[in-house]
């Protein structure tokens, strides 16, 4: 049986934090389903750290349904959300919702994910009458970095601040389930995360949000384009892969891979009337 949303959101109440990660493949959401993390997000960072692209505005609808498929099948227990790319959700809140049925439909999902709070919380209750858990996702929304004018921190204005307590209220309002804050100054998120009902998710938010996430390449230290000021590397994976790919690549060189343990014998007299 999945975690649910209701019990996503009783972790609030009960002051118990709430650990999310980003997964995009089968092999990897099976580790952090089967370590217990309740909430398992196929963000659409896939765009950069596996498909290789500078920002998540290319990213595909069709690429986010075949990530989110493999997480799905991956995992038991977690609450798998699917993260709605760059214009499946602006044009119209009839095509906000046909796009966000498609992740549950076709992909499986229990939820999906969406940028934006005022300007999206119209879309956000259409989504949830229909059904379907929506998490919002406020402060630095990578979909509108060109309009944002970089990754920067979000709220640190009178203005700004106020403006995004409005959204996450108006998200909470909608019927989302949760709300991610990212790069907003610790001390604000604290503050929405008492304000609103819903559980705040943090990145790069402070340790007052009533969880975090964090994209899992950046805590395994398997992405080396740039490591963001929020993560902590748990690990270095890139440095384990580069050195038992080189090993590989000198033993094949010299001969030294395969041994008799990595291959197949056979009868000696079927190859010996191949060799007549
Ligand atoms: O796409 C993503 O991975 C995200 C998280 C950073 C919250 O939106």
């Amino acid at each position: 049986m999945r975690i649910t949303i209701n019990q996503i959101k009783e972790m609030k109440q009960k002051g118990e934090k709430i650990s999310s990660l980003t997964a995009y493949d089968y092999a990897t959401a099976r580790i952090v389903d089967e370590v217990g993390i309740p909430l398992i997000l196929v963000g659409d960072s896939l765009g950069m750290v596996v498909l290789g692209y500078e920002s998540t505005i290319p990213v595909t609808i069709e690429e986010m349904l075949h990530h989110t498929r493999a997480v799905v099948r991956g995992t038991k227990k977690a609450l798998v959300v699917g993260d709605m790319p760059f214009m499946t959700y602006h044009i119209s809140t009839e095509d906000a919702l046909k796009n966000a049925a498609r992740f549950i439909q076709e992909a499986g999902a229990q939820a999906v994910k969406l940028e934006g709070g005022v300007n999206v919380a119209e879309k956000v209750q259409r989504i949830v009458d229909c059904g379907i858990p929506v998490m919002g996702h406020i402060g630095l929304t990578p979909q509108s970095i060109n309009q944002l004018g970089g990754f920067k921190i979000q709220g640190k204005t009178p203005e700004a601040a106020a403006r995004l307590l409005e959204d996450a209220i108006a998200l909470d309002k909608a019927g989302a389930f949760a709300v991610v804050l990212e790069t907003v100054p610790a001390p604000l998120a604290t503050l929405i995360s008492q304000k609103i009902s819903i559980p705040t998710i943090g990145i790069g938010a402070g340790a007052g949000c009533d969880g975090q996430i964090q994209v899992i390449n950046d805590i395994l230290g398997s992405f080396t384009d740039f490591v963001p000021k929020h993560a902590k590397q748990y690990a270095k994976l890139a440095t384990i892969m580069s050195s038992a790919v080189a090993e590989y690549y000198k033993e094949v060189k010299s001969g030294k891979f395969p041994t008799e343990a990595q291959s197949f014998p056979m009868d000696e007299s079927v190859l010996a009337e191949l060799d007549k």
